[in-house]
């Protein structure tokens, strides 16, 4: 086929071309003239120490790394810091701020980090769930929740969103970010950013959104954190870096370098990524921070000594050291030597005076530390209201055998298994909530909603087999051990099995094993937990199976033992009662998987998007050689992208296209009818896909390209259209190229990436 492409050539092979420049938001012009007189009248009075005293990053407070920084309130007062992060609360982040303030010698007030993943006092479900909600004003609507509420708490910088595209559930870290796909991705990092920063970063309820781990870190080898990456570029621009991008897109105001390599250099020395991608293509013009000892981790990784990659990390661009005090320690000598220039220091130190002077600390630096604002403003009424509406819309329903969920004309209930009454573990990882504010467990939340009469509880077992794992794992005091024998406490669950209606089995991950330096190789529900149920299915009782989780897990097994499924991923605050309210049908769950569920872990990468080869074996078909499958188990996953029941069901009319030919700068309206063809009010979530038949690089499958959430009435129906045009259709060639190719496209409508009915579109 012919192929034609859209847009000028990149000017070089490794340097991809603009599109257009990117709309970012800026500060208006005037407020811009202003801060450059500012900035600029700071600047020439600050020593060279003082400058480069903006670029340090410690840590005080709760530390979330191995290192710690020493001697903080010294170092304020010398000049020696831009900002701290881990210190929560208003008052604590005052006594800093006004060390900085008033006994600094140019008095220039601090920026105050903090990890808000998902929350803070008020703890929404973990990110993994909230793509899982595919609701982006819900998204915005809670990160403008957290950032209200941090704002209140001292808190004028969030290291969040975290949209680090991944395809590996064994990678802990999985939890944090929107899952396996950039198009779903890049509309979560959007909202989020939004959410955080409003119209206005000057707004003291606004803070600024730090986007991470910049770039590539879900892609880490073999699931194991920190590990190399090792994708090609036009995989990376393809797949892994428009989430990075559309955050930069909507004016995110800084970012963080991740820890991994890519193209042998670790992103935080690496100025293709920072320097060349995020600033000059992308436009960015935000700051720039290492992560956690980022500086002094190149070491190790084997790059130079300490001097050699501190000096790497500011010349690809790098503004800010996170507790590694490279550049505080090595620059100045660096300066001197002639190694570095004052320029370059000058550049780091203006982008960080600029996100103060943006978030309006030159005019108030106590404004997000006011011990009086914090008071009434965190862990309301309002917020924890939105997080428990926010929960049902992230669980993702399964399993449904014989419409067991919504639990109706069950008399007696049984919660049993390890997480039925565990409050710590509904937070989800993360969570930097004060452990006074704890909330209600499963069992809880059952009771409340049917009665104490209704509704007894049985550990079963303790979650893991290895004592000394789940003593570490149990944060905060977390999961106490029951120290009865196994017998006894499988026992007293069979017993309880054997009087009630129905079994609600609640089961899975403890929060700790998913997050950071949370790898695991076996992705299935701890070994105990397993046998649990298998017994509990053994007795004949009906078994709800409520999965707690951070990552996919292989679910073959229990798949086939429990009459429903419901993950429930770690939804925070209102965990306990926002599970009741789904599985006594007060709402029905609305979650649509963002990620794969593996059929079995030897399948991992397994992901909907994937390529197609030279040798594809038919769907469903059994094991067939020299096709490009295995003897032991199907391709396909357990539960595929976009998957998720309710408890109405919907029908899809055809796909109609407004046209069925078009030229490359047309669009072409798709559109289906959904009907809701149950007996419930329901959300249900229309996705568009489509696949590029043949162009000049091979492409995926099939690929997410739009989406809408809608909630019908029983026998309502809705007309949802999408556009496709060169937005959907264009993707990254081999050059790097932005280009939409003439060809034949499937556009593709459905309830799942695996339910879809398409049409024909032809673009010459
Ligand atoms: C994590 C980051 C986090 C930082 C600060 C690092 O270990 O990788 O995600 O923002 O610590 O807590």
């Amino acid at each position: 086929m012919n192929k034609f492409l859209v847009g000028a050539l990149a000017a070089a092979l490794c340097a991809p071309m603009a599109v257009a420049a990117p709309a970012q938001k800026r500060v208006p012009l005037n407020r811009e003239a202003k801060m450059r007189v500012k900035i600029d009248s700071l600047m020439s009075v600050m020593t060279l120490e003082e400058k480069i005293g903006q670029l340090n990053l410690p840590v005080a407070g709760i530390l979330t790394g191995d290192a710690r920084s020493e001697n903080v309130a010294e170092n304020i007062r010398q000049g020696h810091t831009g900002g701290v992060f881990g210190t929560i609360g208003a008052q604590a982040c005052h006594d800093l701020q006004r060390i900085a303030v008033e006994e600094s010698r140019l008095g220039i007030p601090l920026i105050f980090g903090l990890d808000v993943i998902h929350g803070l006092e008020t703890t929404y479900p973990i990110p993994l769930a909230q793509a899982a909600s595919w609701n982006m004003p819900l998204i915005e609507e809670a990160a403008r929740a957290a950032a209200t509420e941090a704002s209140a708490m001292g808190i004028a910088w969030v290291f969040s969103p975290m949209v680090d595209v991944c395809r590996d559930p064994r990678w802990g870290r999985i939890a944090e970010g929107p899952g396996e796909d950039p198009y779903l991705g890049s509309e979560i990092a959007r909202a989020m950013v939004r959410g955080y920063q409003g119209n206005d970063l000057a707004d003291s309820t606004t803070v600024m959104a730090c986007v991470k781990h910049y770039a590539l870190y879900g892609a880490p080898e073999a699931g194991r954190d920190y590990n190399s990456v090792n994708i090609s570029r036009q995989t990376a621009f393809n797949d892994y870096l428009p989430t990075y991008k559309a955050a930069a897109e909507e004016g995110a105001g800084s970012y963080m370098a991740s820890f991994n390599d890519f193209e042998g250099i670790p992103a935080t020395a690496n100025k293709y990524l920072i320097t060349d991608v995020l600033r000059d293509l992308w436009g960015f013009d935000g700051f720039v921070v290492t992560d956690y000892t980022g500086i002094a981790e190149m070491v190790p990784h084997g790059l130079g000594n300490f001097e050699d990659v501190t000096l790497r990390a500011l010349d690809a661009g790098i503004d800010m050291d996170m507790v590694s005090e490279g550049f505080k320690n090595v620059l100045p000598k660096a300066i001197a030597e002639g190694k570095v220039t004052e320029a370059q220091i000058d550049a780091a130190c203006r982008r960080i005076l600029e996100a103060k002077y943006k978030l309006g600390l030159f005019d108030d630096p106590y404004r997000y530390c006011n011990p009086a604002r914090e008071q009434g403003a965190v862990y309301t009424d309002a917020d924890r209201q939105l997080a428990r509406a926010m929960a049902p819309e992230t669980m993702v329903l399964l399993k449904n055998d014989s419409q067991l969920l919504p639990l109706e004309g069950k008399e007696k209930i049984a919660v049993i298994g390890p997480l039925g009454d565990s409050p710590d573990n509904m937070f989800g990882m993360w969570s930097m909530a004060d452990e006074r504010v704890k909330p209600v467990s499963v069992y809880q939340g059952l009771k409340s909603a049917l009665g104490a009469d209704r509704v007894k509880f049985a550990k079963g077992c303790n979650a893991l087999s290895d004592d000394a794992l789940e003593a570490k794992l149990s944060a905060r005091g977390g999961l106490e051990r029951d120290n009865r024998m196994p017998q006894q406490l499988r026992a007293e669950a069979l017993a309880l099995a054997a009087e009630s209606d129905v079994i609600i089995a609640t089961m899975g991950e403890l929060m700790n094993m998913t997050g950071e330096g949370a790898s695991r190789a076996d992705i299935t529900i701890p070994e105990p937990q397993r046998q649990l149920l298998a017994d509990l299915a053994a007795t004949g009782k009906p078994v709800v199976l409520v999965l707690f989780t951070g990552r996919p897990l292989v679910l073959t097994g229990e798949a086939q033992l429990a009459d429903a499924i419901l993950n429930v991923w770690f939804a925070g605050s209102e965990a306990g009662d926002a599970i009741a309210d789904v599985l006594t049908g007060k709402v029905s769950p609305s979650g649509k998987l963002p990620v794969s569920f593996p059929y079995h872990v030897g399948q991992v990468p397994v992901y909907y998007n994937h390529k197609s080869t030279g040798r594809p074996h038919p769907q469903g078909q059994p094991y067939i050689k020299y096709r490009s499958n295995y003897q032991d188990i199907p391709n396909d996953p357990l539960y595929p992208f976009g998957y998720g029941l309710s408890y109405s069901t919907f029908e899809y009319s055809p796909v109609t296209l407004s046209k069925e030919r078009m030229g490359t700068h047309d669009i072409c309206r798709a559109s289906v009818t959904v009907t809701n063809t149950g007996t419930r009010k329901a959300k249900e979530t229309v996705q568009l896909y489509i696949r590029d038949r043949q162009a000049s690089s091979t492409r995926p499958v099939m690929e997410l390209k739009g989406f809408e959430k809608i909630e019908l009435a029983p026998g309502e129906s809705r007309t949802v259209t999408f556009p496709v045009g060169a937005r959907e259709l264009s993707f990254y060639n081999h050059e790097l190229e932005y280009v939409l190719e003439p060809g034949e496209f499937d556009i593709m409508i459905g309830s799942a990436s695996n339910a879809t009915q398409s049409a024909l579109l032809t673009v010459e």
